[in-house]
């Protein structure tokens, strides 16, 4: 165990019914390497905080198996669970406690020993260090989801699940968090999180899983998912108006906008730049000339929406 080559986290042909029937998750199998920031995107009620759940040892899974590090959730749960960090979806911090206390009991629960510096780091790379002697119920919900983080980072877990980590929270503490995902992937850890903001997998993630009504529809390299289902615009502003897109120019699809001053050529990243150095060559031969040129790229938002389009 603990070797580098495995994946860190093994999930084979995991399924789960709710009581009453229901089939949250089917037949998920999904590895994850050290060091990965995978970002699980997919609507409401598709399965992510139950697949969470049950790495997290808090429902159990119907069939199937899970390993972090080797170790097997369900006879190691003791060890798995002080490897793993979760930052719940849901709030549920209301204590008279302080903050200080309640992350370093946090730490306590996982077998480690206190550790003042280690709290005092995470506090500060929260922004919540001034108010580490406020009482948890007195904080905004805001600073409570910083607190649910803290708590999650109190025992340096190596595995890190955050579901919804920046739901409701202010644009500050959703940057604080990309600089603390970079910073901990610096260190090794490997970080799972799920998330409605497409912008958030995009900056962050390395890997992208989609999953749609329990099923893992895809899972690929963000780059990769990029080039591949990413559409480019190629958009021309035209010195002269165009009435009609010419015959001999139907091959390239083009878009003539309303008031015939603008032409769009849409390409895939495979149908690269050929197409567009014959583009160039045509408009010259047809005397259309562009006074303005600029291109843009479809973003992870538009694919996501499409392939749950397609999959359901
Ligand atoms: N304890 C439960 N008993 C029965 N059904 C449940 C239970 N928990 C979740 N479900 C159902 O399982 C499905 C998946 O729920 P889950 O919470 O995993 O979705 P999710 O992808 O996290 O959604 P969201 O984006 O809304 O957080 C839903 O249809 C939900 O109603
Ligand atoms: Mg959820």
């Amino acid at each position: 165990m603990n070797s580098d080559e495995k994946p860190i986290l093994r999930i084979k042909g995991l399924n789960k019914f709710y009581s009453g029937g229901f089939q949250a998750l089917k037949d998920i199998n999904l590895e994850i390497e050290k060091g990965e920031i995978v970002a699980l995107l997919g609507p409401n009620g598709a399965g992510k905080t139950t697949l969470i759940s049950v790495v997290c040892g808090i429902v159990n899974p119907s069939s199937g198996t899970v390993s972090v590090d080797g170790y097997d959730i369900i006879k190691d749960f003791r060890k798995t669970r002080s490897i793993i960090g979760l930052v719940p979806q849901e709030l549920t911090t209301d204590s008279f406690e302080t903050v200080f206390n309640t992350v370093g009991f946090s730490r306590g629960l996982f077998g480690k020993p206190p550790n003042d510096e280690h709290i005092e780091k995470v506090l500060r790379s929260l922004s919540l260090w001034n108010k580490k002697d406020d009482m948890i119920m007195t904080l905004s919900g805001g600073m409570k989801r910083r607190v649910l983080i803290a708590k999650a980072l109190s025992h340096e877990p190596t595995v890190l699940f955050l579901d919804e980590p920046t739901a409701g929270v202010d644009v500050n503490l959703r940057k604080d968090m990309w600089e603390i995902v970079h910073e901990l992937k610096a260190e090794g850890v490997t970080i799972i999180l799920t998330t409605h903001y497409i912008e958030e997998a995009e900056e962050i993630a390395d890997r992208i899983g989609v999953i749609n009504n329990g099923e893992i529809i895809l899972m690929e390299d963000k780059e990769k998912l990029m080039a591949k289902l990413g559409k480019k615009q190629l958009i021309l502003d035209l010195c002269d108006r165009l009435s009609a897109v010419p015959e001999s120019m139907a091959d390239f699809e083009l878009e003539l906008s309303d008031n015939g001053l603008q032409l769009v050529y849409t390409f895939t990243t495979q149908r690269d730049r050929t197409g567009i150095t014959a583009l160039m060559d045509d408009l010259k031969l047809e005397g259309i000339v562009f006074r303005d040129l600029n291109t843009t790229q479809s973003s992870l938002e538009e694919i996501f929406v499409n392939l749950v389009e397609e999959s359901s």
